[in-house]
């Protein structure tokens, strides 16, 4: 397994703690930024980074990182193939990979238990998508995503 890791200024404590994690899991990653927590950087840039690192197939999953893990989350789920997860807890941890095969899981340094990333990223990571009906679920997001509905909401107010 490989892992894609990114952040931005305000995750990159959380980017740095999930090394350690997967260094004790013996998985490989491959660090997409940012280099420091200390210029203020867009999550844009490195949601991108890691997204298109899964869908390419470079990396088998991603765990992004910025203050809420909203913003990273958001901009990951904008990339064909991404279903990015935004997890605080171990439960819902192991539901986005057993129910929604979440290939991206997108945390918040600012809002998280810091205790508690390690065993999110360990569920993340060891928990296998269920299947079965899920499936069906899975492929409906893929046929909403390919259909692109036009909307007027998708700008800036
Ligand atoms: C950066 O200040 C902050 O807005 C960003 O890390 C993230 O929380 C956005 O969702």
């Amino acid at each position: 397994m490989k892992v894609a890791l990114g952040s931005d200024h305000a995750g990159y404590a959380g980017k740095e703690a999930a090394k350690a994690v997967l260094d004790r899991l013996g998985i490989a990653y491959e660090d997409f930024g940012a280099q420091s927590g200390a210029e203020s950087v867009d999550y844009p840039d490195y949601a991108q980074a890691v997204g298109e690192a899964v869908v390419k197939r470079q990396a088998d999953c991603g765990l992004l990182f910025c203050g809420t893990g909203i913003g990273i989350g958001i901009a990951a789920n904008k990339i064909p193939g991404i279903r990015a997860a935004v997890v605080h807890d171990v439960e819902t941890a192991r539901l986005a990979r057993e129910h929604n095969d979440a290939n991206i899981l997108a945390m918040g340094v600012r809002n998280a238990n810091s205790e508690l990333l390690p065993a999110v990223i360990e569920t993340f990571l060891t928990t296998t998508f269920a299947g079965g009906r899920h499936a069906r679920r899975i492929e409906k997001i893929a046929a909403l995503e390919a259909s692109k509905p036009a909307s007027p909401l998708n700008f800036h107010r």
